[in-house]
């Protein structure tokens, strides 16, 4: 298995592109299955979690081709096959993404039901409830999702609880149903809008993505498009607490700001000084510490679960206590245990981890146990004394485009190790 060799103590400086965000390349490419004509897909992630979608819609027959210009073109019009085996559902629970537009165009889905992960539970009950009530047959048989329909029939739908993927799910079944659906309790997460966005321009109709409440009215066939995939957030806010654990300068391009201003006032507390165009974001931090900042995670546009790991390596190195909450999922507190070993001190308790900053971290042997905890350990590795080795990284090439490549080029020491 590879790992990375992480030589802490340099401080971040320069700039670097912001990739394509996975979050919202990931249901876009599961889109596909509802138009009648080829999609061409600009500014993908080469990540593994994108090829393991692709693999995905290749094995149920669809058609994907790379252009020399990196841009994907995807014909899923005449799948053979409605199947998602487990054998690729388990290694990436987006998969689920399938669902709506498999059943909403083909009738019928097979999908294995993801298990239980690193962070939670993590059920699909959100998904399952909206898809019934748009009129699918659901029968639950050894260990699959089977779903059926004749045709979907637009209805509201109220999510008991707020899902990021549920809402995409339903969003794009609704676009082929009959009628109008109206989904209440919505996530707001800019990843809707830009899936939205996307179906419009393959002709789907869709108001409201973005707020608490999207009306779609279903339309008998969608079109073939050409669609950018915007920038990854939680990429760039990685690198922007990257920089501001190691004292950093760093600037990251092609980023809207507007999309991360949580984690730009979380910053801003803890020190750093930001300055932000349409379509970038620099930070500056000069502060031998940071100060401790409080967290509470929850959905869009609240501070994003998927930045609380970073953030509790930059409360570790802080001149003071903080607690951070995590409210999104009951598990997401794996790196702690870890951070520990590297000088942190940390307790959880529930949900909450209570932390006391230190001065310094010292580099340790340390395992990955998912992608965003991968993120935080490369954080304390850079800002630690000594080596640090990164253990199971194939977690963090699930969801960051060369990272090793773009830290070292922001004067960072990193080796990938063979296996
Ligand atoms: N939930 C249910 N039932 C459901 C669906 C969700 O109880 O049917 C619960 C979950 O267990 C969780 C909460 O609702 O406690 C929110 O889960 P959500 O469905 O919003 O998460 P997701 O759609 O599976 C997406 C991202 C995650 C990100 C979360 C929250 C994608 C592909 N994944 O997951 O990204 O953490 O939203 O923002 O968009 C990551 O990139 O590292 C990652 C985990």
């Amino acid at each position: 298995m590879e790992k990375l060799l992480i030589k802490g103590g340099s401080s971040l400086s320069g700039s670097i592109n912001c990739s394509g965000a996975k979050n919202a390349a990931l249901p876009m490419i599961a889109s596909t299955i509802l138009s009648d004509e080829r999609i061409t897909l600009k500014n993908l992630p080469y990540l593994q979690d994108i090829t393991t979608m692709f693999e995905l819609l290749g094995s149920m027959g669809a058609e994907i081709l790379l252009d020399e210009k990196m841009n994907f073109t995807i014909s899923s019009y005449n799948l053979i096959d409605t199947e998602a085996r487990y054998e690729l559902v388990k290694t990436m629970r987006a998969s689920i993404l399938v669902l709506g537009p498999l059943v909403a165009k083909y009738g019928k889905a097979r999908i294995a039901l993801p298990g239980g992960c690193a962070i939670g539970t993590r059920p699909v009950n959100f998904h399952l409830d909206a898809l019934k009530k748009l009129g699918a047959k659901i029968v639950l048989k050894n260990g699959y999702i089977e779903a059926s329909a004749k045709k979907l029939i637009g209805t509201n739908i109220n999510f008991e609880g707020i899902t990021v993927t549920g809402t995409e799910n339903i969003m794009m079944a609704a676009t082929l149903a009959e009628g109008r659906t109206i989904i209440k309790n919505a996530a707001k997460e800019p990843e809707i809008i830009d899936l939205a966005n996307m179906l419009t321009s393959m002709g789907a109709k869709i108001e409201g993505a973005g707020n608490e409440t999207i009306i779609i009215e279903g339309v008998t066939n969608l079109t073939g498009t050409e669609f950018d995939i915007p920038a990854d957030r939680i990429e760039a806010g990685t690198y922007l607490a990257a920089a501001a654990v190691t004292k950093g300068n760093i600037t990251i391009e092609g980023i809207n700001p507007t999309r991360l201003m949580k984690v730009i006032d979380k910053l801003k507390t803890a020190g750093a000084m930001i300055n932000y165009t349409s379509n970038s974001i620099s930070l500056n931090m000069t502060k031998e510490l940071p100060n401790p900042v409080n967290i509470t995670t929850a959905p869009f546009p609240d501070f994003p679960t998927d930045m609380q790991a970073q953030f509790s390596v930059l409360n570790a190195i802080s001149s003071g206590d903080s607690i951070v909450n995590e409210t999104v999922f009951e598990n997401r507190f794996m790196h702690i245990l870890e951070l520990n070993r590297m000088g942190c001190n940390i307790q959880v308790k529930g949900n909450r981890a209570y932390i006391k900053g230190v001065e310094s971290l010292y580099g340790a042997e340390v395992m990955a146990t998912d992608l965003r905890a991968s993120a935080s350990l490369i954080l304390a590795g850079l800002c630690a004394k000594g080596e640090t080795v990164v253990d199971r990284i194939y977690h963090i090439d699930r969801g960051y485009e060369r990272i090793e490549e773009k830290l070292n080029y922001l004067g960072a020491d990193i080796m990938r190790l063979p296996s």
